[in-house]
C-alpha cells in the first residue's frame, strides 16, 4: 500500500494538494462500495460512508471498523450534512433506477461546487443526462468507470473518472491514491467528457467480453479436438500465461479450469450450465457500435455467443435435428503444433478484439466532442481493471507513438505480431469449420482482419444491387461524384446531384 496519508492530508491535517481534502463519503455499502471505502480510510481518508439500510454501515464497521477513519451515518440528510465542503461523494448502487433514486434524493441536499461520482456501471447515456440535471444546480456529476471486482475495489481498482476537468481537480487525486499502479503510474486517469468515464468503461467491458469469448473457444478446441481435460488445458493457459498472452483472463482461466467440484470430483466446468449470462454492458456496447458505424464484430460475436448459450428452448430440438460433418474430422497428430496454432489464434484474434474497441472509444469520444487520449487509457487499462494484460503496454507504446493511428493493426508491433501468428489462426479457423466446433470468435476476427487488408471488398457489387433495386446511386473509381444507371431503361448511366 502506498503511503499517501500523509500525502491526503487535508483541512483537519496540514499539507495537502490544492482544494484537496482528506474526507470523503461512500453511499451504497454492498461489497463494491464497501470495498472501496476501506480502500479509502486505509489510504488515510476519512470516510463518511451511509447506506440505504443501516444494517449493512454497522456490519462494514464492525467487521473493518479499525481498518480507517469511518464515520457511520444513518439517514441521507446526515450524511450530506456530515461531509465537509466541497462535499465530494461516491454513489456505489446498482445502475439504472437505484442511481436515479439516490442521485435524486441527493441532488436537493448538495450545494454549488460539490461533486457527485458515480462509481456504478452506469449507461454512459443516463451519465450525460444526470451529469446535465446536476450542473443546473451547480453540481460537478462524474461517470467514473471502476473496473476490478471486489478485489480490485479494495486493493486497487481502474479507474475512469469522466466529467469536466474542474471535478477532476477536486476527486482526481483522491482517486488516484486508491487505484492499481503500474510502473509507478496510478491506473487512473480524466476522460475527459459528461459520459466519457462511463463510455469508456462500457467498452472495456465490451471488450472483456470478447477476451471470456475467445478463450472459451481456445479451450473448447483444445478439449474436442485433442480430447484434453480440463486440467490439461489449465496448465496450457498457464504456460500461455507467462509469453504474450500474460493477462489476469488467461491467468484465472487456468484458475477455473483446474478447478474441481468438491460434490462430484468431477472438472468445474462440467458441473456448471452452459449457458452464459450478462448484466447489459457488452449489449450497450454492441448497441452504441451500430449507432456509431464501428464495426466491434468481435465483441458482437462474444455477446450473440452468449445469447445463443441461453437459447436452451432452440439448442435442445437442434442438437438432435441439425446434421454436423459427414465423416468425423481426422485425429489432429501434431498435438503441439495444434495447441500452438490455438495460441497464435487467440493471441491475433485478441488484437483484433482491443482495436476494434480502441476504435469504437475514438469515434464515441469524436461523436460526443470528448477528448479521450487512448494511449492514457491503455496506461490505466494496464493494472487493477478485469482486461489488464501485458499487451496493453504495447498497446499504449502504440498510440503515443501515433496518437492519431488509424488502426492498431497496422502499428509496426502489432501488425508483426499478428502476422507471425496468421498461419495458426487460419489453421484453427479451418479446423473448427471442419470439425463442426463453434469459433464465431476466432472467425470473426479473422474475417473483419482480411477485410481490413483486401485490395478490393464486394461492397462495389452491393452498391450495384442497391441502385439497381432503389436507385440509391454509386461512386466511381475514376470519377468525382454521385451516379445511378439506368437499370430498367437502355442502361446509360447518369450524373446525380
Ligand atoms: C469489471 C467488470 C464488472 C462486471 C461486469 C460483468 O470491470 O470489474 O467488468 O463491471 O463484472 O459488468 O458483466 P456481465 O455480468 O455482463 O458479464
Amino acid at each position: 500500500m502506498r503511503p499517501v496519508r500523509a500525502l491526503l492530508a487535508g483541512p483537519r491535517g496540514g499539507a495537502a494538494w490544492p482544494g484537496m481534502s482528506q474526507e470523503i463519503g461512500v453511499t451504497g455499502l454492498a461489497v463494491m462500495g464497501a470495498n472501496l471505502a476501506r480502500n479509502l480510510a486505509r489510504h488515510g481518508c476519512r470516510v463518511v460512508v451511509h447506506n440505504r439500510t443501516r444494517a449493512r454501515t454497522d456490519a462494514l464497521l464492525a467487521a473493518h471498523g479499525d481498518e480507517g477513519e469511518f464515520v457511520a451515518t444513518g439517514s441521507t440528510g446526515e450524511f450530506v450534512a456530515t461531509l465537509q465542503r466541497p462535499r465530494r461523494i461516491i454513489v456505489m448502487v446498482q445502475a439504472g433506477a437505484s442511481t436515479d433514486a439516490v442521485v435524486h434524493e441527493l441532488m436537493d441536499l448538495l450545494d454549488a461546487g460539490d461533486v457527485l461520482v458515480d462509481g456504478g456501471n452506469a449507461r454512459y447515456t443516463d451519465t450525460i443526462r444526470r451529469t446535465a440535471a446536476l450542473a443546473e444546480k451547480g453540481v460537478h456529476f462524474v461517470g467514473a468507470g471502476i473496473s476490478g471486482g471486489e478485489e480490485g475495489a479494495l486493493l486497487g481498482p481502474s479507474i475512469m473518472p469522466g466529467g469536466s476537468a474542474e471535478a477532476y481537480a477536486l476527486i482526481g487525486p483522491l482517486l488516484e491514491s486508491i487505484a492499481a499502479v503500474v510502473d509507478g503510474t496510478p491506473c487512473c486517469t480524466h476522460v475527459d467528457g459528461d459520459g466519457a468515464g462511463h463510455f469508456v468503461k462500457m467498452v472495456h467491458n465490451g471488450i472483456e467480453y470478447a477476451d471470456m469469448q475467445l478463450i472459451a473457444e481456445a479451450y473448447d478446441l483444445l478439449r474436442v479436438r485433442l480430447g484434453m481435460s480440463p486440467a490439461e488445458i489449465g496448465e496450457v493457459f498457464a504456460g500461455w500465461n507467462a509469453g504474450d498472452l500474460d493477462s489476469y483472463l488467461i491467468e484465472i482461466t487456468a484458475e477455473v479450469l483446474r478447478h474441481v467440484d468438491a460434490d462430484t470430483g468431477r472438472p468445474f466446468v462440467d458441473v456448471v450450465l452452459d449457458q452464459a449470462e450478462q448484466k447489459g454492458t457488452g449489449r450497450w456496447t454492441v448497441q452504441s457500435a451500430l449507432d456509431l458505424g464501428v464495426p466491434v464484430s468481435g465483441i458482437a460475436e462474444a455477446v450473440f455467443a452468449r445469447a445463443l448459450s441461453g437459447h436452451a428452448e432452440q439448442r435442445g430440438p437442434a442438437r438432435g435435428a441439425l446434421p454436423g460433418p459427414a465423416a468425423p474430422p481426422e485425429p489432429v497428430t501434431d498435438r503441439d503444433g495444434f495447441v500452438e496454432a490455438v495460441r497464435q489464434a487467440l493471441y491475433a484474434s485478441k488484437v483484433v478484439a482491443y482495436a476494434q474497441g480502441f476504435d469504437q472509444v475514438a469515434a464515441g469520444a469524436e461523436a460526443h466532442g470528448w477528448h479521450v487520449d487512448r494511449a492514457a487509457l491503455a496506461t490505466i487499462w494496464r493494472g487493477g481493471c478485469i482486461i489488464r494484460a501485458r499487451f496493453l503496454d504495447r498497446i499504449r507504446q502504440a498510440f503515443t507513438d501515433d496518437p492519431a493511428l488509424t488502426t492498431l493493426l497496422v502499428h509496426p508491433y502489432f501488425r508483426d505480431a499478428v502476422a507471425q501468428c496468421q498461419e495458426g489462426w487460419r489453421t484453427v479457423v479451418v479446423e473448427a469449420a471442419r470439425a463442426g466446433v463453434p469459433a464465431p470468435g476466432f472467425a470473426s476476427a479473422l474475417a473483419y482482419y482480411d477485410g481490413l487488408r483486401a485490395e478490393r471488398l464486394p461492397a462495389a457489387l452491393v452498391q450495384g444491387l442497391r441502385d439497381l433495386f432503389g436507385a440509391h446511386t454509386y461512386r466511381r473509381v475514376d470519377r468525382e461524384g454521385s451516379f445511378h444507371t439506368l437499370w430498367s431503361e437502355d442502361r446509360s448511366e447518369r450524373p446525380v446531384g
